[in-house]
């Protein structure tokens, strides 16, 4: 067996690392100077009122991992409550701050407590052998979506620079941008450490593969009005536009760790069904709206 690339020491040099490098944007050196508002607003009104609000949740998405991970480990603890979480909660700050400056109706965050489906992993999570698998399962969903937050806060970052909007762009969208990738790296050489280690005996890979395929979830989308809601952001930043190229860079990593066995399987195809899904049911939305004006 070839010695495991990464470690748990390196695990936490990585969150030590990114605290260090990355306190939470301070929300005073943000200009949000806006050239031309309706411009900014035509162009980003839907997908920032998404995205501020999954940054806001990140209050909720705390105190749900507290319950989804009840033996929870020094390093994710460290990562999740004492740099991720501030970085998040920092970047909803920002964006609705953004929102509100275009005269946007504010974004409205849900934050109920956990939901009955959390709760009863929570309860299940409490038998070791699952606890493992549940671990499995947050890391490759942290990281679809931390790649999701990349891709979306890179277009918005180009579409802006081409508008002429360089004060947003640059202090608000790509000062968020900049703090993803660490977020994205975390959750990757988490997922990677447990299958290069041989964590999960193959029984419970098998298991984790099944839940994947059967409720992969999307960034924030717990409802078929925030699937629609997501797909507006695929459809809006031009992610929809060639969709099994963003479905792979999202997935690459899980089809990589769960699924490489599958030869010819290019991308998840529950991956590609889910965010296929949304964008429909955005574009039938807007078509709904427009109907019936
Ligand atoms: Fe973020
Ligand atoms: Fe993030």
């Amino acid at each position: 067996m070839t010695a495991p690339r990464v470690d748990a020491t390196r695990i936490r040099d990585h969150v030590l690392r990114l605290g260090e490098k990355h306190p939470p944007v301070d929300l005073a050196s943000a200009d949000f100077t806006v050239r031309d508002p309706a411009a900014v607003r035509r162009r980003f009104a839907q997908p920032l009122d998404y995205m501020a609000r999954v940054e806001m949740e990140v209050e909720r998405n705390v105190l749900e991992l507290a319950v989804m991970l009840p033996g929870v480990s020094e390093t994710d603890r460290l990562f999740y409550a004492d740099v991720w979480a501030p970085q998040e909660e920092r970047h909803g700050l920002l964006l609705d701050t953004l929102v509100r400056r275009l005269d946007l109706p504010p974004a409205e965050p849900d934050l109920d407590g956990p939901t009955a489906q959390v709760r009863v992993l929570g309860a299940l999570a409490h038998i070791p052998a699952v606890q493992e698998v549940i671990r499995l399962l947050y890391y490759l969903t942290g990281a679809a979506t931390e790649k999701s937050a990349m891709l979306a806060y890179a277009a918005m970052s180009a579409d802006l620079e081409a508008m002429g909007e360089t004060a947003v762009k640059r202090t608000v969208v790509d000062a968020i941008k900049v703090q993803e990738p660490g977020h994205f790296a975390f959750y990757r050489m988490s997922a990677q450490e447990m299958i290069e280690t041989s964590v999960l005996k193959p029984w419970q890979l098998r298991i984790a593969r099944f839940i994947r395929s059967k409720a992969f979830s999307l960034v924030g989308a717990s409802t078929p009005e925030r699937k629609a809601d997501f797909g507006g952001v695929l459809v809006n930043l031009g992610l929809a536009d060639d969709l099994e190229r963003t479905v792979r860079d999202v997935s690459r990593l899980e089809h990589h760790l769960l699924w490489a066995q599958d030869q010819g399987m290019d991308v998840p195809a529950y991956a590609l069904r889910a965010f296929r899904d949304a964008a429909d049911s955005y574009r039938e939305r807007v078509q709904g709206a427009a109907l019936a004006a």
